[in-house]
């Protein structure tokens, strides 16, 4: 049977070890908060209602959550998450005083699975086996067997063998020494029957070793109440590994990569090292995509095929088209707006392609040219030094070394149009507003102020003049 899920997520902790300002919770995983993967989780399962329990730095972390980018799963046009509902938990007394502060919002004909904002790489699959292991009735408890079980609550069943029943969860602080010694741990992760929960919740004390109301202590109500505790014992560690230090947001978030890494490359994508590689947003990759060492990918990304990423880019926001090729060390940010690289354009090496960035097929940015807001026809070419903002360039267009425009006169800025086939020579001022008419030439060193005709050599600088002969001053004698 099948019954409605709400989704408990406790997110009031502290997070003392992490010796930051910042909610625990909103620490980045993969370029997202760790909650932000917990929660996209809990959306993937169909969720009825997702409840995050906030306490330390409840203001920020629920601002966190409506933010538009939040929920990444929303986008990826699969049916729409449920919002995000809170309740806040002031104090902390323990998890189970946690959940309790969720209780209002829960429905009695539901099953809630609880969840930790702190465990980023639990996976949705891993809670749907839990789920039907509760199958609407039953206590379900994910678990994991540790060749360390320090600091964890304890899985005591009623024998030795691995399918004796579960008594009890026993915490660290109140386990006897043959406690310690059990490896199956509880990950903090649990589905149960709403009415049960409801109903143990207000049977919790805390008289343990912490003071806290310890939800893991409705274990032994279940028991003594005769309803089934079951638990669903997984293997990977890393899905059920929460984050308490910044060795151990380090740790996860390598995890993460070697994860994302070997899923695109499992769809056919060459990364010359998977331990060299980081992906904190979203990567579409065409067929025959080569992506080389010590790249990192932000936001949303597409390579088309055969894209070849050299070693040491950055590409966030941009949309790269099939067959082009970005060199070592190019940048590319299209924050909002997003940068378009065209089919078979050569970028790089150390080109920067900014916000607005649109590139034609063909088109050649060579090392420390900056493009902004600009548009560049299908094979224009600024191969070397230069800056191109606010403006739209034409079809073939060659830009000569060391040419900018000059786009803002200190209070606006304005736009720069140089039509097909015009030939800007090296180290000229464009300053805008401006057109150059097409298949014009600029000579090398001109201050371009003015609109210039099409196909005429336009020259805007001192005339080159010599003096024969021409005798330098000499050093005074001094006595
Ligand atoms: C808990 C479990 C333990 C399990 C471990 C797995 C209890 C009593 N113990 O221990 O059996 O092995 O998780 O990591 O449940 N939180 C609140 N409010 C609180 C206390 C905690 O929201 O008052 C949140 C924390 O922010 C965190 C989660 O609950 O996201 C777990 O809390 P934590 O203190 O890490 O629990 P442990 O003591 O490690
Ligand atoms: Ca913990």
């Amino acid at each position: 049977m099948s019954l409605p899920i709400d989704v408990v997520v406790m997110a009031a902790g502290k997070g003392t070890r992490m010796k930051s300002s910042l909610p625990k919770v909103l620490h980045r995983l993969g370029g997202r908060a760790l909650l932000a993967h917990v929660t996209d989780c809990a959306a993937r399962l169909s969720a009825r209602q997702i409840i995050v329990v906030t306490g330390h730095g409840a203001e920020q972390v629920e601002a966190a959550c409506r933010q538009p980018d939040w929920q990444r799963f929303a986008e990826a046009g699969r049916p729409v998450p449920p919002d995000l509902k809170f309740a806040r938990q002031e104090p902390q007394l323990g998890t189970g005083h946690a959940v309790q502060q969720a209780l209002p919002q829960l429905l009695d004909d539901g099953v809630t699975l609880v969840l930790s904002g702190d465990v980023p790489l639990i996976e949705a699959a891993t809670l749907q086996a839990l789920l039907a292991e509760s199958g609407g009735q039953r206590l379900a408890l994910l678990t994991l067997r540790l060749p360390d079980p320090t600091g964890y609550g304890r899985i005591v069943r009623a024998g030795l063998e691995a399918s004796a029943q579960v008594r009890a969860i026993v915490e660290q602080k109140d386990a006897s020494e043959a406690q310690r010694a059990i490896d199956e741990i509880y990950s903090g992760i649990m589905a149960l029957p709403t009415r049960l929960l409801r109903v143990w919740l207000e049977r919790l004390d805390n008289h343990n070793a912490q003071a806290e109301f310890y939800l893991t202590d409705i274990v032994k109500f279940a028991v003594a109440d005769g309803v089934a505790v079951v638990a669903h014992r997984i293997s990977d560690a890393p899905q059920v590994a929460g984050v308490n230090s910044p060795s151990q947001l380090a740790a996860l978030e390598r995890e993460y990569q070697r994860r994302q890494a070997e899923t695109l490359m499992a769809q056919g994508v060459r990364l010359a090292d998977p331990a060299r590689f980081d992906l904190r947003g979203t990567l579409h990759c065409g067929q025959d995509v080569e992506i080389d060492v010590n790249c990192v990918f932000d936001g949303a990304v597409t390579l088309g095929n055969g894209v070849r990423i050299g070693p040491n880019c950055v590409v966030a926001n941009a949309v790269i088209d099939d067959g082009a090729v970005l060199a070592a060390f190019t940048h590319i940010d299209g924050e909002q707006l997003g940068v378009r690289v065209g089919a078979g354009a050569r970028i790089g090496p150390f080109a920067r392609l900014r916000p607005g960035a649109q590139l034609g097929a063909e088109v050649h940015i060579g090392n420390f040219v900056e493009i902004k807001n600009a548009t560049l026809a299908p094979g224009a070419k600024a191969n070397h030094l230069a800056y191109i903002g606010d403006a739209t360039v034409g079809e073939r267009v060659n830009y000569g070394a060391g040419s900018i425009t000059a786009n803002y006169d200190g209070a606006n800025k304005h736009r720069t149009v140089i039509e097909a086939d015009v030939h800007i020579g090296s180290n000229c001022v464009l300053v805008a507003p401006v057109t150059l008419g097409a298949g014009g030439t600029v000579g090398a060193g001109s201050v371009i102020t003015g609109n210039t005709p099409a196909g005429a050599l336009t020259v805007a600088r001192g005339r080159q003049t010599s003096y024969a002969n021409w005798a330098r001053p000499l050093k005074k004698a001094t006595r």
